[in-house]
């Protein structure tokens, strides 16, 4: 059982960007993905979740003995794939907790019975330190950058993906976000999620006790 990326190319507007990368998340594994601005690290990500702006060339995407590499977003996100995105788009008029209600239903096949989800929804706002009006409020609209990067955090907790990939989750955190984040991610690895996270900062890097640190440079893992 785990995510196992083989020999993955991708190109974007026929331009090769991911020259070929292998590596293989066991659950509840964290693996950071460093790299220089433009190195590929989104193109990947977005790769792995099927953006149709980016075409894989070459390659595949196992996740848990289910060949991934052809199948469109949904049914990624289906088998247990989540991508948190590095800029977060707003949705207007979709309060947040009806929006986490159709997302789980969406991946599971089935709503979500009322009390189990407000438990976990209030158990993920509290620990992500944010406010229950945050309920009531339109997906990311008005949100400030770092609340944008909680609202995926919430999303995280409440999909309980089996692996989730995240984009610079700490860019506009404040240091106590940061805090956070970092209890977030340790939950999620007991709870047996793998993770692939993107970060450009050490003091993350170690305070997240990694499994591995995977440097991108010239479309290859070094
Ligand atoms: N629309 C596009 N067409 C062609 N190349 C692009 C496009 N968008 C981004 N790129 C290029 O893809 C490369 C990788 O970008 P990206 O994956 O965003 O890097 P990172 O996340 O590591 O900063 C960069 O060289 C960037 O210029
Ligand atoms: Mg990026």
């Amino acid at each position: 059982m785990s995510l196992i990326i083989s020999d993955l190319k991708v190109s974007r507007e026929q331009t090769p960007i991911i020259s070929g990368v292998s590596f293989t998340i066991a659950p509840g594994e964290l693996h950071i993905l460093s790299g220089v601005n433009g190195a590929g690290k989104s193109t990947l990500l977005n790769a792995l979740m099927a953006n149709p702006l980016y075409e894989v060339t070459a390659g595949s995407i196992v996740l848990d003995d289910t060949d991934l590499t052809s199948l469109p977003t949904y049914q990624r996100a289906r088998h247990g794939l989540f991508l948190s995105l590095q800029s977060p788009p707003e949705v207007p008029g979709v309060p947040m907790d009806d929006f986490l209600r159709t997302s789980i239903e969406a991946i599971t096949g089935e709503r979500p019975h009322t009390l189990p989800f407000e438990r976990d929804f209030q158990s993920a706002l509290g620990l992500l330190r944010l406010d229950p009006k945050f309920a009531k409020r339109s997906l990311n609209e008005g949100f400030s950058g770092g609340e944008k990067k909680r609202s995926e955090l919430l999303q995280l907790l409440m999909l309980k993906p089996k692996y989730a990939l995240l984009d610079e989750p700490d860019s506009g955190l404040d240091q106590g976000a940061v805090g956070y984040l970092i209890e977030v991610i340790t939950q999620l690895r007991q709870q047996g999620t793998g993770i692939l996270l993107v970060t450009h900062y050490n003091h993350i890097i170690t305070a997240l006790h990694p499994t591995i640190v995977h440097h991108l440079k010239n479309g290859l893992l070094a």
